[in-house]
């Protein structure tokens, strides 16, 4: 893994070893993926202030993620289908956070089911939630949540329909793969991927198959699935998951300012200024755009996190000084994945890390906390 130096590294890595269905239904946006790239346009606008001759020996990395202590100031996001980057790729990943001391999210839309990945790890680890319209279905999932000790409930609230990638129906993408020829070609030249996919516990999604009836074969499942995401989703299904959840709520999604003086006071102790990797509004504000209006507005109320096209320790810094607490990674981390496993995640975290702690340097900073807009240029 030492020489994947950078993550862009880990994206070509993942890009050869994952069929091209998965490395797409990773790496692609929504529609014409407008969003998608001003996650990232907008980030590397920001500037850094260059500081020199500031004693900065004995860095700080580390933080605090709704009330726990933490390694560094980020944690894996939640990221359906981690399990067809890599077998068993939840509890691996799972496991590469731990070691790293920062916490993982496991999606709702996981190949691990939540006792699986319970049963393989050593910690508590969050779990994300989407509301279906069979709401026994999500009364169970939260039970099972927390049976399994995880240790904060993350309410997905940007999916209620589906945003469309065209490269999913284009690859005709399921789970697992059909086996069309076209597929079979891609997945006999991946044979490191398919050993270990074949290896894994499980082959679709775990946290439903077998807890939805009638809905046994993998088909089914899928069609299920695609009709169940809810578009009466509201502030009242907000009041009801709070009331079966008794540990701590984020609420994941968040773009707008409005949106987010009425979540600082839904009873949520954080919530994600989040447009979801630019995978469902397409044309909406990059994240890093909306999050200086909403740490205006709300900060002081409640924990602001976010996630959307953080690719390095730098992107960090720009969200932490823009007054983000902390930082969701995504597609980050899921590279590191297809690329080499747990290992890869381990190198992906690690990644992150150092550009952060060289970029607190550069900048004459020691702390997290004394990360702040005076880092930024236009300061
Ligand atoms: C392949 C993929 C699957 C995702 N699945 C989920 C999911 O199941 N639940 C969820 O809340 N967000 C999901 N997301 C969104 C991420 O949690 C996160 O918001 C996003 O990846 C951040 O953007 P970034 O990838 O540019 O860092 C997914 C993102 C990707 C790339």
């Amino acid at each position: 893994m030492r020489v994947m130096a950078c993550i862009e590294d880990m994206r070509r890595a993942a890009r050869r070893r994952v069929p091209r269905m998965f490395f797409e239904y990773a790496d692609h946006g929504s529609y014409a993926q407008e969003t998608l790239r001003v996650n990232r346009s907008d980030l590397e606008r920001i500037k850094l202030r260059q500081r020199v001759l500031v004693d900065v020996v004995g860095r700080d990395l580390s933080t605090t993620i709704l009330g726990e202590s933490a390694a560094l100031p980020m944690m894996l996001a939640p990221i359906g289908l981690c399990g067809m980057q890599w077998g068993d790729g939840e509890i691996l990943a799972c496991r590469a956070a731990q070691a790293a001391g920062i916490p993982f999210c496991l999606s709702t839309m996981s190949i691990c089911a939540i006792e699986d990945v319970a049963a393989a790890v050593g910690k508590p680890f969050w779990f994300q939630l989407y509301v279906m319209k069979d709401r026994g279905f999500v009364r169970a999932l939260v039970e099972r949540a927390i049976a399994a000790k995880c240790s904060a409930l993350v309410l997905t609230v940007d999916l209620q329909v589906l945003g469309q990638r065209h490269c999913d129906l284009r690859n005709g993408m399921t789970v697992p793969p059909e086996p069309r020829l076209k597929n079979l070609i891609d997945i006999a030249t991946k044979p490191a991927w398919a050993l270990s996919v074949l290896r894994g516990k499980r082959k679709t999604f775990g946290n439903l198959a077998g807890y939805v009836r009638g809905m046994e074969d993998v088909n089914s499942l899928a069609q299920w699935i695609s009709g169940q995401f809810d578009p009466s989703l509201s502030w009242r299904d907000v009041e009801w998951i709070r009331d079966l959840w008794p540990g701590k709520l984020v609420l994941k999604g968040v773009l707008d300012v409005e949106d987010a003086r009425r979540a600082a006071k839904s009873g949520a102790a954080a919530l994600v200024v989040s447009n979801h990797g630019g995978r469902q509004l397409d044309g909406a504000v990059s994240s890093i755009a909306a999050l200086p209006r909403i740490v205006d507005a709300v900060g002081a109320e409640i924990e602001i996190m976010f996630d959307g096209g953080i690719r390095s320790g730098q992107d960090v810094m720009r969200a932490l000084a823009l007054g983000a607490r902390s930082c969701m990674i995504g597609r980050a981390f899921l590279y590191g994945l297809g690329a080499g496993g747990e290992a890869g995640v381990a190198r992906a975290i690690e990644i992150l890390k150092n550009e952060l702690d060289v970029t607190m340097a550069l900048t004459g900073t020691r702390r997290i906390a004394d990360i702040g807009p005076h880092v930024l240029a236009q300061a």
